[in-house]
């Protein structure tokens, strides 16, 4: 059969006339500004549907399933977000437990919320040389299990966004001797199956179901991601009519052929682009490496539950530096026209990808180089709070389900006036989405104090229905009795 992207473009220069959706009609007269509206098309003859599919979709994404070793794939139009849900969905029945990873993306988050999940948490170590999240323990993860053993999944990310992957293969086989799947958020990991200069994929590793974004480090669109699953541990159907009901139901064919085209690239030139992009990559990282304030981050193997590091992810530490992380991430961005991935307190993290050009790597070392020289002439200032605050999510103590916390009657309060009550809201920072707070759990003034911080410096607080970050809404004094105490769940 055709590939599906060949398909579309032949389809596109064809007399075939569109009396059919999308309401553009593939004229592009009647659309302003520069859109891939001669291959926008829908369910139509020889199309096949992404919600059944026999034909054409089928095939694309068994390539994906060839390619990735799995024993199915299923495409996703709507990132990992709606792989992360239906994966959540499928693998946990509603009202069940699950162990899950406390740096885990939003969407693991909004999947317990519309489950109604009892979630327990396993909190990433840190790593105090970088101060950004380690891994995930395997022995951790017994421990729990050992605590919990009505968990019916567990999951984690791995790698983190800043790079960092855990001992899937080990933490597989706990999880496995209590009979339950491991899903890994592989959102950040699509390309380690196609160069050995890159952590080994989970999908190889044992993981049950594992979730890609093609977009964020292959050359595909945005909104392309793809869900594997590896064994017989979750229900196949399930999958299949979770990622039915998270999706759209007239799912972007720009989109899929996008996911077809990157296959098709990745099988005939990958090998040979990852030769091309690691040299320069690993060129790059020696280089910066001898930057002596503004340090590339390089996380020690076997410290911290951290197995492995994906070098792709190139994270720059102001840790010994005058400036913090986002006045790095802002010099970067005014003076040099660089964009980074993502500021932080400590740190602003660029991601390369098979995509980028040897002129992209020399403009960040220069520029890194550049304030790195600067830096040894300016007076080191004491930053932040770093010694005291050096935990990326300080453990909070989780008083209530999260359904519960979102649903109750709640008011709004100022940040001052929250300690001590259970928050109605996530709050977090955007990247990388994951929550400092979930609803439900009990707001201390050590995280009130990290957000004023954050405001501070001028990060962006976002979940919270008040978009100056001041307020958080929290559930009502007097609906808390009604409601059992989560520990007895
Ligand atoms: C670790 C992780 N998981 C999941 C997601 C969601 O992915 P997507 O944007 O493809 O929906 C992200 C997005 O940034 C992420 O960083």
């Amino acid at each position: 059969m055709e590939r599906l992207y060949k398909a579309l473009e032949n389809y596109s220069k064809s007399d075939y006339y569109p009396f059919h959706m999308p309401g553009h009609k593939r004229n592009k007269a009647a659309v302003n500004g520069n859109f891939p509206i001669e291959t926008d098309i829908t369910e139509i003859e020889g199309f096949d549907n992404l919600h059944h599919p026999e034909g054409i979709l089928k095939e694309a994404q068994e390539t994906v399933s060839k390619i990735y070793g799995t024993k199915e794939s299923f495409y996703s139009v709507n990132g990992s977000t709606a792989a992360l849900l239906s994966a959540v969905s499928a693998a946990v029945p509603r009202g069940g437990r699950i162990l899950v990873a406390r740096n885990c993306h939003k969407a693991v988050y909004h999947a317990i919320y519309l489950r109604n999940l009892v979630p327990s948490y396993i909190y990433p170590q840190v790593d105090e040389k970088w101060w950004i999240n380690g891994g995930i323990s395997p022995n951790k993860v017994e421990r729990l299990l050992a605590e919990y053993p009505e968990c019916s999944a567990v999951l984690i990310t791995s790698p983190s966004y800043d790079g960092v992957v855990s001992d899937v293969k080990r933490i597989a086989e706990i999880v496995h001797e209590h009979g339950i799947p491991l899903i890994v958020d592989e959102a950040h990991g699509a390309h380690f199956h196609f160069s050995s200069y890159f952590p080994v994929s989970a999908v190889e590793l044992g993981a049950d179901l594992v979730i890609q974004s093609l977009h964020k480090t292959l050359p595909s669109m945005t909104q392309t991601a793809v869900l594997h699953n590896c064994s017989e541990r979750v229900d196949s159907n399930l999958i299949r009519r979770f990622m039915g009901i998270y999706q759209s139901s007239s799912p972007s064919y720009v989109l899929m052929a996008s996911m077809d085209a990157c296959m098709e690239k990745m099988q005939t030139e990958g090998r040979q682009m990852f030769r091309n992009f690691t040299g320069i990559l690993e060129k790059t990282r020696k280089r910066i490496s001898s930057c002596r304030y503004i340090r590339l981050v390089n996380p020690e193997k076997g410290e911290t539950a951290v197995f492995d590091y994906d070098r792709s992810k190139l994270v720059f530490s102001t840790k010994y530096a005058s400036i913090t992380g986002s006045e790095l991430y802002h010099m970067l961005l005014e003076k040099y026209h660089i964009q980074m991935e993502m500021e932080s307190e400590y740190y602003a993290l660029a991601i390369a990808a098979v995509g980028d050009r040897e002129e992209g790597f020399e403009r960040l070392c220069e520029a890194i180089e550049d304030i790195d020289r600067e830096e040894a002439l300016r007076e080191k200032k004491k930053k932040w709070e770093e010694q005291d605050e050096k935990a990326v999510y300080p453990v909070m103590n989780q008083a209530m389900l999260i359904a519960d916390a979102m649903e109750m009657p709640c008011e709004s309060r100022l940040l001052e006036e929250c300690v001590g009550k259970i928050s109605a809201e996530f709050v977090y920072l955007y990247p990388p989405g994951i929550p400092l707070i979930v609803p439900g759990e009990q707001i201390t003034g050590q995280i009130v104090k990290k957000l004023k911080i954050y405001k501070e410096k001028g990060l962006e607080l976002q979940g919270l229905e008040d978009y100056t970050g001041s307020k958080i809404k929290v559930v009502r004094q007097e609906n808390l009795q009604d409601k059992p105490d989560i520990q007895n769940l």
